[in-house]
């Protein structure tokens, strides 16, 4: 592991990491919420998160919607408030880039975030483990998905079936979509570079796919101003923010192959 002791850039790249880095054919990224901190947007464990005076059991579990939906609702809205009002930063935008130059078949992103703001920064190959914020679905599951806005004609909002809606998002002690996360392991099994952003790496399964990454022999690389789990088994470990070093790394990915 290579840790970063020189603030404010990349830390050293050897020639023969900045050589796999240029050649890496088929790359993948795992995004979290410090990836928008920068755009304003908070991050759930850290400082100022919403885990630090909410309780997560509350806001995002079946349980604590069944309990109180207009809680979990309010705190939606809100989230949704701040997220409608955001643009993407120079990492979004820098990940974007990424697939621009290597193409959705070699690039895929996958992303814990529901903020949507991979996509509005112009990625497209996005894998969005926990679901979208944008989008409801009927609670019981009569099947129904749609696409919401502000501001909700009534808290809890209903669905057509005239049951209640909840967000289309994954909570706590769900099952993620079978697909999506197929799909994420397969990216992450075939990537000879996994680059990971701004994650506590503390969530299952997620936290996992690094490893999948490393097993299979590809380069994993992690862009954190704060250690997490993972900090010790990656080939690079970057300290600090993403908005500022991601784009720097992603100049390098990729160079080489035409
Ligand atoms: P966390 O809030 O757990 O972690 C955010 C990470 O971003 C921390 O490790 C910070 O150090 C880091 N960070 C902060 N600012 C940064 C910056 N500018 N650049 C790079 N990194 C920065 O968020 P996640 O790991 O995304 O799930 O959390 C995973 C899941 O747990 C979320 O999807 C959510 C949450 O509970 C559900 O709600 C189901």
């Amino acid at each position: 592991m290579t840790t970063d002791d020189t603030a404010g850039g990349l830390p050293p790249i050897d020639d023969e990491l900045a050589g796999r880095l240029s050649a890496a054919r088929q790359v993948a990224a795992l995004t979290g919420a410090g990836v928008s901190a920068a755009s304003g947007i908070p991050t759930f464990r850290g400082p100022g998160g919403h885990w630090r005076g909410r309780d997560p059991m509350t806001l995002a579990t079946p349980q604590g919607f069944a309990a109180d939906p207009k809680l979990v609702w309010d705190w939606y809205a809100w989230r949704r408030e701040l997220i409608d009002a955001a643009s993407p930063n120079p990492a979004h935008q820098a990940l974007a880039a990424l697939e621009e130059r290597l193409g959705p078949e070699r690039f895929t992103l996958i992303t814990q975030n529901v903020d949507g703001l991979h996509r509005r920064a112009g990625s497209s190959h996005i894998l969005e483990l926990h679901g979208a914020i944008t989008r409801a679905k009927c609670a019981v599951e009569c099947g129904r998905r749609w696409d919401w806005t502000l501001p909700l004609d009534e808290i809890p909002p209903r669905c057509e079936c005239g049951n209640l809606a909840r967000p289309a998002v994954v909570w706590f002690g769900e099952m993620l979509d079978m697909d999506v996360i197929h799909q994420a392991q397969q990216a992450a099994a075939t990537a000879d570079l996994l680059l990971v952003a701004g994650t506590s790496a503390v969530v299952e399964p997620a936290a996992s796919l690094p490893l999948v990454t490393r097993h299979a022999g590809g380069l994993v690389i992690e862009v954190n101003p704060e250690e997490t789990p993972l900090s010790a088994l990656v080939d690079l470990r970057v300290a600090g923010p993403a908005d500022e070093l991601l784009p720097e790394l992603i100049e390098m990915v990729g160079t080489a192959v035409g």
